[in-house]
């Protein structure tokens, strides 16, 4: 499949397999390798497997110095950093402006950090408080020819600074969840980091926090999102909802991206030789806006992110859509398909559309023959702002929301 980063990430894989070799005292063959021997395969896939079972199964690695083992760090290379990168690819696509001076906290080997550079970044910076994760940025990115800038930091220490400066975007990639513990008492202090790091962030920049989209994980950020939003920090993406997450409500629920992703043959091998699936891309995200900044306006109309996978009923299509009025099940009978509506058929999770004329059902609304349905941003780009010279009447896509915070 093709995205617009897939010749960037292409470009990526050799770089990668030159470095790992580099690192384990393998010189390359000569030309740039764009795959692995077998026996690399097998040796790079036991290592993913464990990082797997300790990152995402298990989760006894999480906040532990996985990264300065070079077996684990070889896999995280070789595996995670194209899907890191990928990943935040994905998200770039929706940040209102591109972004000059980046921070990338928490950076490992550095795939957010490579990912905001080919995103437009101009100088960047990573920080890790793994010198041999930082040793392996700064190899690629002399291996690509690029200036990357690195720095110790471990905001669990005494007396942690950030680099000087302001910066445009600072990211953070599947990192606030290894730090603090787990569990509800870790929200606060990775809420107060986050704020401190987004006194760092210049007015119209952009703190993205991406994290994995496993349950715990997922409803952690969603935790630490509403402990922002109650601080009074807006969200730029990809909540509409002003108030409390209601993905929280239930248990059972929590918020993911799903994105195809045009995934490396290493990557290919690997999963398969490790037994993981890795076809699409998931990933929880908040990219949050620094103090005193509103939430964006909105381009007219009522609005709904689709938040789940199509949910096939007999003769009916059905989604949840989460908006400015919250969560919601919206659902539709085959047999009022029309070519207003017949957009909602083929809708993707992420995807932000309108709709019109709807009533309420159950605990959702009921799309019939007279909606229209538009979809306003396809997953990964950014939700349109109001036209300029609109004077719109307020609507329920910008007017106050139930639950908002006053
Ligand atoms: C799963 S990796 C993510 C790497 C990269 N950002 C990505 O998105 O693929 C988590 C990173 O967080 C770093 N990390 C974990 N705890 C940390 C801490 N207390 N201080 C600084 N970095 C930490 C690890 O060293 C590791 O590089």
């Amino acid at each position: 499949m093709s995205n617009a980063y897939s010749k960037d990430l292409e470009r990526w894989m050799p770089r990668l397999i030159a470095v790992w070799r580099a690192s384990r005292g393998r010189g390359g063959g000569g030309g740039p390798e764009t795959r692995l021997t077998p026996q690399e395969v097998k040796e790079v896939a036991a290592g993913v497997r464990q990082l797997s079972l300790g990152l995402t199964r298990e989760r006894q690695l999480a906040g532990a110095r996985y990264m300065d083992d070079p077996k684990l760090l070889g896999a995280y290379l070789l595996f995670y950093w194209p899907v890191s990168y990928a990943q935040a690819r994905q998200v770039l696509g929706e940040l209102p402006n591109r972004p000059r001076q980046v921070l990338d906290l928490g950076s490992g080997p550095g795939p957010v950090a490579f990912a905001a550079l080919d995103a437009g970044g101009g100088q960047v910076t990573a920080a890790d408080r793994s010198k041999a994760a930082l040793t392996l940025a700064r190899n690629l990115a002399a291996e690509a020819g690029e200036a990357l800038a690195t720095r110790d930091w471990d905001p669990t220490k005494k007396g942690a600074t950030l680099p000087d400066g302001q910066f445009d975007l600072i990211t953070m990639g599947h990192v606030v969840n290894e730090l603090y513990g787990t569990g509800d008492a870790a929200t606060a202090p990775r809420a107060a980091l986050l704020e401190t790091i987004l006194a760092k962030v210049k007015r119209g920049g952009s703190l993205l926090v991406m994290e994995p989209a496993l349950r715990e994980t997922s409803r952690g950020l969603l935790h630490v999102r509403d402990a922002m939003v109650a601080k009074g920090y807006a969200v730029r993406a990809p909540c509409m909802y002003r108030g409390p997450c209601p993905a929280l409500v239930k248990e059972t629920d929590w918020c993911h991206a799903e994105r195809a992703w045009p995934m490396p043959r290493v990557v290919e091998e690997l999963a398969r030789a490790a037994s993981l699936h890795k076809e699409s891309l998931k990933m929880s995200y908040l990219v949050l806006a620094p103090k005193d900044e509103a939430w964006p306006e909105l381009t007219p109309g009522r609005l709904f992110r689709i938040v789940s996978e199509p949910l096939e009923g007999k003769g009916r299509h059905r989604y949840i859509g989460c908006g400015p009025e919250g969560r919601v099940g919206l659902a539709m009978q085959e047999r009022h398909r029309n070519e207003r509506n017949e957009r909602f058929l083929k809708l993707n999770r992420g995807d932000v559309i309108s709709v019109t004329e709807t009533e309420p059902k159950g605990d959702g609304l009921a799309l019939d023959e007279r909606t229209e349905v538009r979809v306003v941003a396809p997953a990964g780009k950014g939700v349109p702002p109001p036209p300029p010279e609109e004077d719109a009447p307020s609507s329920p896509g910008t007017g106050p929301r139930p639950g908002a915070p006053s």
